[in-house]
């Protein structure tokens, strides 16, 4: 098993975050090997769930590891049955020092292949679990979670101080597309771009936010 590096949104090597996942179409050794090692490099960033595509391989492959539940892969994942709507706090591994506030499902059901190839089907409620599927599954196409804000004043930096306000829940307007559709930004600009030298975003968040030097 090895760590292997997590592509992050605006440096290098970012835009397999952006291609659409192939399905996996041969449970293989190597591809036992990829779990592995996705796997650990999960624990070790630490994160709650991690696909492919982060790090460089675009499959349609997650690995999900929330607290009460031994990690486990999801091969060629997909959300066949969504409903509701609950306001969450998330981040992303493949955007560092950023959180956002974002509308996800509270009823989930994935269905995709475990790590033998068997069929599985996965029912999630109002749990991180529900959320880490959602998102991860995301990933494998294409999508980020900052494609979902529903305006940048959603995004801030992740060690913003306790005491500044919390940011509201939009009201019905916009966010129910972006709720309930998914939609496809492929081939258009991030909502944000994280620079290597200089993590602040140029644009998103800057109406709210004053980002502190670290
Ligand atoms: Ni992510």
């Amino acid at each position: 098993m090895a760590v292997r590096p997590i592509r992050i949104l605006g440096e290098p090597g970012d835009d397999v975050l952006r291609l659409p996942g192939q399905e996996v179409e041969c449970i293989d050794g190597s591809l036992q090997q990829l779990i592995d090692d996705m796997i650990e490099t999960m624990r070790d960033a630490p994160g709650v769930g991690l696909a492919a595509p982060q790090v460089g391989i675009p499959l349609r492959l997650i690995v999900i590891g929330v607290p009460e539940l031994p990690a486990f892969a999801l091969v060629n994942p997909e959300v066949v049955r969504k409903s509701g709507r609950r306001w969450l706090d998330e981040g992303c591994l493949s955007i560092p020092g950023y959180r956002g506030d974002l509308f996800r499902s509270v009823k989930v059901t994935v269905k995709g292949l475990d790590r033998q190839g068997r069929p599985v089907r996965i029912r999630a409620a109002d749990d991180l679990l529900a959320q880490a599927l959602e998102h991860e599954i995301d990933h494998t196409n294409g999508l980020l979670y900052v494609d979902l804000l529903s305006g940048p004043e959603h995004l801030h930096r992740s060690d913003r101080d306790d005491d500044e306000a919390e940011i509201e829940a939009p009201d019905e307007r916009a966010p129910e597309s972006a709720a309930a559709g998914v939609p496809r930004r492929r081939g258009r600009a991030p909502l944000i771009y994280v620079a290597r030298s200089r993590r602040q975003a140029p644009n998103a968040g800057a109406r709210t936010r004053t980002p502190r030097p670290r």
